[in-house]
């Protein structure tokens, strides 16, 4: 397919050149090749995704409200009773939020995408901190803005964000920070003084902060939620907080999430969502609520284990020469560094050939992922034991 001439200026670009441009995921590449063949006894850890089925009282509600006969369009904004226990739920964990403030949406992919339709142009800059999910780097893209990477540093001690240099990046005209805290891939974790310093100078400068807070519980800090930007916003700010139950209650497949927006952006999401979806499954938001009123102790056990499975990790990753980890706060990823790998994605296409051990190349994170590998831990540790022999054994297969 030709792509348009490079030379368009960003502000006269198409919905469609900016589609065209799009780059398609390199996590699916590696797997996709894998899967092609049909590989078999490949131990995967590529995609992010919880390795349990999501909890039979949940499930038990979503059948329950079938069997009612719950089969209808309901309210674009979501069903007043999950909106009502989501504002308890936030208003519990952060400051209060209001019922207005909230939407539910098709899972937090479409929150995104909802949220930077609302707000996003042709040639508007948007700053991201990286590297990043690559989903949160394309979607702007749709929309085509310009996007500038400010990257995070890594130490085997931890990945650090270099405050200044994201200051410097957010500068007047800018029209949103991306940012996604706890990170994935690298778990890296915003302090609550970091938020506040940026929310300080977006709020100077009338930059939009949009707030993947999709691993907000995944958090192995103090406290049940790691800092949010719902902590400390006031009425006015300009902030929306995307949201999923995916990860919290191991619902991925369900497709069901939410944002938090000023209302008279709400007004205009609400309006997108009518011309996207129109709404969110009934039944799936009747086991989105029993989630958000019964599904703490999901939570707690699912961070147990993701815990466990850290410590396991990324000691074992340290242990094989040439590779460096870093532990992360939150979410459920290492992303660590592979010495001598300058091709993250040959390496990984390798890796499942070789050694039968399915991880993401860190390139698909961004140019600054680019000697890194991710690997998602949310898995047994037995599991985890298996995949470390097999990534030692390659590493002394290549010396
Ligand atoms: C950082 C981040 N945000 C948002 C999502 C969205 O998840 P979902 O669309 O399943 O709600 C993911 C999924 O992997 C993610 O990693």
């Amino acid at each position: 397919m030709n792509l348009p001439a490079l030379s368009i200026p960003p502000n006269l670009l198409t919905a469609r050149d900016a589609v065209l441009r799009l780059r398609g995921s390199k996590i699916r590449e590696v797997a996709n090749a894998s899967l092609g063949r049909g590989d078999g006894d490949v131990l995967a850890f590529w995609f992010g995704e919880p390795d349990e089925l999501t909890p039979e009282f949940i499930r038990r509600a979503g059948i329950a409200a079938l069997e009612a006969g719950e089969t209808f369009y309901t309210h674009n904004y979501g069903i007043a009773e999950l909106r009502a226990a989501l504002a308890a739920y936030l208003s519990g964990l952060h400051r209060p939020v209001a019922v207005e403030n909230i939407i539910v949406t098709s899972s937090g992919m479409p929150a995104l995408m909802l949220v930077t339709q609302a707000l996003v142009g042709p040639g508007d800059r948007v700053v991201e901190v990286t590297p990043l999910w690559p989903n949160l780097v394309e979607i702007p893209k749709v929309l085509g803005a310009q996007v500038t990477c400010v990257p995070l540093d890594f130490a085997p001690s931890g990945w650090t964000l270099n405050l200044d240099r994201l200051l410097a990046a957010l500068t007047p005209g800018t029209r949103a920070l991306y940012i996604n805290s706890p990170n994935n891939p690298t778990g890296w974790t915003a302090t609550r003084e970091v938020q506040q310093k940026i929310l300080d100078h977006c709020r100077r400068l009338g930059i939009w902060i949009i707030a993947d807070d999709a691993y907000n519980r995944m958090y192995f800090g103090e406290g049940a939620a790691a800092p949010s930007f719902l902590d400390i916003a006031q009425d006015g700010d300009r902030l929306v907080s995307t949201n999923t139950f995916s990860k919290s209650w191991l619902m991925t497949g369900w497709r069901i999430g939410w944002l938090v927006a000023p209302p008279e952006l709400a007004v205009q999401i609400g309006k997108l969502i009518e011309y996207n979806t129109a709404c969110v499954p009934v039944f799936v938001q009747r086991a989105g609520v029993v989630a958000v009123q019964a599904g703490e102790m999901v939570i707690r056990h699912t961070v147990e284990r993701y815990r466990r499975a850290r410590d396991f990790l990324i000691p074992e990753l340290n242990a094989i020469p040439g590779v460096q980890a870093a532990i992360p706060l939150g979410a459920m990823y290492a992303f660590f560094r592979v010495e001598g790998v300058t091709d993250s994605l040959a390496f990984c296409k390798k890796l499942v050939v070789d050694a039968k051990l399915g991880l993401a190349p860190g390139i698909a994170f961004g140019p600054e992922g680019e000697g890194f590998v991710r690997w998602c831990f949310a898995s047994s540790v037995e599991r985890l034991g298996e995949g470390i022999e097999r990534l030692g054994t390659q590493m002394r297969r290549l010396g």
